[in-house]
């Protein structure tokens, strides 16, 4: 089959990688794809519009379209891609409303009985800040709709709270989709990522994951998009995952399907697992990044047939799913400055890195090919390194050894991805 993925950074680089070594794959083109995509699919250039992403599927009529971002998700493309009888791999604009409007998601969740941080619900300044003033920090304040990951203040105090609220609401630091706040409890516990392929109301749960998000070791710094991630985390075991299938995932799929949603595509739950259990923070509508690049490369088998089939909503007759044993843990090298102001243009050297080994493989999330074609940083997470073991311990020291040798000026990447997480009262 002919596959079409959407998007340019590491995850759909691992989306183009697990589905271009698929028997049943013969051709993977990329849209718009990146310098490391380049290399395993055609690549096409789009303005990343919804209008031209129809366009070029339609022009290319591919058998499956994977939509690897958010946007074109909340946007709506998969509802016109199946208009034009074309199976995608992406919930509609319905579904996608999970991810679109945090407000959304939380009064589904309370409407299908699932453990979630307390929320309230503002548009209006003044009362948000009363409401903060009254209950007090530390507490989380939630730009409603998509935010590209910027979006989330985790507030220790008032007055940090109002600062998040007063950027929001008044100067609308996220235009439209912080013109309403979510103004949540504060959860303490590990973080858990578990994605499921969920086609109708038939749901397969993935290897879980966990994504650190803040800048430094210790888990210190500012929150970014991801700074890496282990897949599987040594404290996420099977009855935990049942226990989250059970108690968040099938409750959320039937909600949908009460609803009249026909939800095809990743069903990602962000979840704090709290002293009382797993609470939802967050629910994703697509692949995490770079959740994906550590999930995808441990799948074995003919991936792109398992996403063609929750495509066709034929979840429940594709084969049972087979991991790799090892443990894989991704390092993402960062640019000089991010998340506040990474510096981009400086050139890259991956050159003693294996490309893709048994140990090790590189996926490009920031990378552009100047004039000359020479690889230069062109976002804030410049690549991802996954390096592969028999314990954490081992995939990390594999990920670890590859990223250092990733060169360019101002690198710079975590050490202690999959690391047993500090207690937060030491941080
Ligand atoms: P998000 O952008 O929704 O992924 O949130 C970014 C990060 O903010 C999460 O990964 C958590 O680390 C943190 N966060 C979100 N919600 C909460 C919450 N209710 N309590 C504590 N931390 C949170
Ligand atoms: N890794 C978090 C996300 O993709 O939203």
């Amino acid at each position: 089959m002919k596959v079409l993925v959407i998007g340019s950074g590491g995850r759909e680089h691992a989306l183009v990688a697990a589905i271009s070594a698929s028997p049943s794959c013969s051709e993977v083109v990329c849209a718009p794809g990146n310098p490391g995509v380049a290399q395993l699919a055609r690549c096409i250039a789009t303005d990343g519009s919804v209008d031209d992403l129809e366009r070029l599927a339609r022009r290319e009529a591919p058998d499956l379209v994977v939509i690897g971002p958010e946007v074109p998700l909340v946007g709506g493309l998969a509802d016109r891609l199946r208009a034009a009888d074309i199976d995608v791999f992406g919930p509609g604009a319905d579904g996608a409303q999970l991810e679109g409007s945090k407000w959304h998601a939380k009064e589904l969740l309370l409407e299908a009985g699932v453990a979630t941080a307390k929320a309230q619900h503002f548009t209006d300044f003044e009362d948000a800040r009363a409401f903060v003033e009254a209950v007090g920090a530390p507490i989380v304040v939630k730009a409603d709709g998509l935010a590209a990951g910027k979006g989330v203040v985790v507030a220790l105090d008032v007055e940090t709270a109002v600062e998040a609220l007063r950027e929001a609401l008044l100067d609308a630091r996220f235009g439209a989709a912080g013109a309403s706040v979510v103004l949540e409890e504060c959860l303490e516990g590990p973080e858990l990522s578990v994605l499921a392929l969920v086609s109708g109301s038939d749901i397969r749960v993935l290897a879980p994951a966990r994504d650190h998000k803040r800048a430094h070791d210790g888990d210190m710094g500012p929150n970014t998009g991801g700074m890496g991630a282990v897949c599987p985390p040594a404290d996420a075991d099977d009855d935990l995952l049942e226990l989250v299938e059970r108690e968040v995932l099938r409750p959320v799929v039937d909600e949908l399907v009460r609803r009249g949603v026909d939800y095809r595509g990743v069903l990602y739950a962000g979840l704090m697992l709290t002293a009382d259990g797993p609470s939802v923070i967050e629910f994703n509508v697509r692949f995490g990044d770079p959740e994906a690049q550590v999930v995808l490369p441990r799948l074995r088998g003919d991936v792109a047939l398992l996403l063609q089939a929750a495509a066709r909503g034929e979840l429940a007759d594709a084969p049972a799913f087979e991991w790799d044993d090892r443990v894989a843990v991704g390092v993402v090298v960062a640019a000089e400055g991010y998340p506040l102001a990474p510096r981009t243009g400086d050139a890259i050297s991956l050159g003693d890195v294996p490309r893709d080994t048994r140990d090790a493989i590189v996926f490009h999330s920031g990378t552009t090919l100047d004039a000359d074609g020479a690889l230069r940083t062109a976002g804030g997470r410049v690549v991802t390194v996954v390096g592969f073991g028999d314990d954490v311990d081992s995939a990390r020291a594999a990920a670890t050894a590859a990223a250092s040798r990733v060169h360019f000026d101002g690198a710079w990447h975590r050490s202690d991805i999959g690391a047993a997480l500090m207690s937060p009262a030491l941080r």
